[in-house]
């Protein structure tokens, strides 16, 4: 597939996808550490979560969403999205060849080997992203005496989605799925789901002081600005506005950005956005 992808576009935006809201911890990092470049922000909320769908939904999901923001003109293609990366970022990467792509699992992994002392490390993510073994891998190419072990934590999603993040329902929920992983003492913990970050306060209190959390979103930043300089694609000093795309709910969008940014966004600056299949052969099938 080709995109009409220009290398000489420094001015436009980055493109940053998730299924939902959760990608918006990998967004906050992202305009942290370059304040200059101009954003767009996609949150598939009409179809989150994607962590329980099987591959070829995701895959089919994620060029939908490639093609829609190249559309709007970005010049690289962050994927804040886990299961996304997981499950459709070689297929994305084939098919748009010219379009810088960053995923957020590599730059997951490499936080993670550097924070372990013991080597003992414990992810958590959604089913798609546990099942397809991705972390493990990535650990291990960079440690090889790690011992990684992977569960899925699916219901933290649905309480990110909701803003019920630091609460008796989100601490209960949250010692269910870490209590059995912290018997097997782990000195690091993965959030392998971009929206888990949401909880990091009471995911803190139940790990205690001692085990080092981890989550992608600044060194997925680090990657990105690393990415951009090696392209010549960044852009030059300014203020980058970031325009938010959803494909339902602008006025939930809005309250739970307003929150996880720390900055008002109304409802009104959400763009509605309705996301199809990039266009492929017509195979027509024969008629009996
Ligand atoms: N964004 C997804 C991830 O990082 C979690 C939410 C979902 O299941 O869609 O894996």
């Amino acid at each position: 597939m080709t995109s009409g992808f220009s290398s000489s576009r420094r001015a436009s935006p980055i493109g940053v996808f998730d299924s939902g809201v959760g990608g918006l911890t990998v967004l906050r990092a992202l305009r942290q550490r370059l304040p200059a470049e101009a954003m767009i922000y996609l949150g598939d909320t009409a179809r989150v979560p994607y962590g329980p769908k099987s591959p070829g939904t995701i895959i089919a999901y994620a060029r939908e969403a490639t093609a829609y923001l190249l559309s709007q003109g970005i010049k690289l293609l962050v994927l804040a999205c886990n299961t996304a990366t997981v499950q459709a970022l070689d297929v994305i990467r084939r098919e748009w060849p010219d379009l810088p792509i960053v995923g957020v699992v590599e730059p997951g992994a490499e936080a993670a080997a550097l924070a372990s002392k013991s080597g003992r490390i414990a992810v958590i993510a959604t089913e798609g992203t546990v099942a397809a073994g991705a972390y493990n891998r990535a650990i291990l190419r960079r440690r090889d005496d790690a011992q990684v072990t992977a569960r899925p934590a699916g219901l933290l999603v649905a309480l990110a989605e909701e803003g019920w993040v630091d609460d008796d329902i989100a601490r209960a929920v949250v010692h269910r799925y870490l209590d059995p992983i912290l018997a097997e003492q782990p000195d690091c913990l993965v959030l392998g789901c971009t929206h888990y970050p949401l909880l990091a306060d009471v995911i803190r209190e139940v790990i205690g002081p001692d085990v080092a959390l981890v989550d992608s979103s600044t060194t997925t930043a680090a990657a990105v600005a690393a990415e951009l300089d090696r392209r010549h694609l960044s852009a030059i000093p300014g203020a980058g506005a970031t325009r938010y795309l959803a494909t339902d709910g602008p006025a939930r969008f809005a309250r739970l950005a307003t929150s996880f940014l720390g900055e008002p966004i109304s409802a009104e600056a959400i763009e509605l956005v309705t996301l199809s299949e990039p266009p492929r052969p017509l195979i027509l099938a024969a008629r009996a």
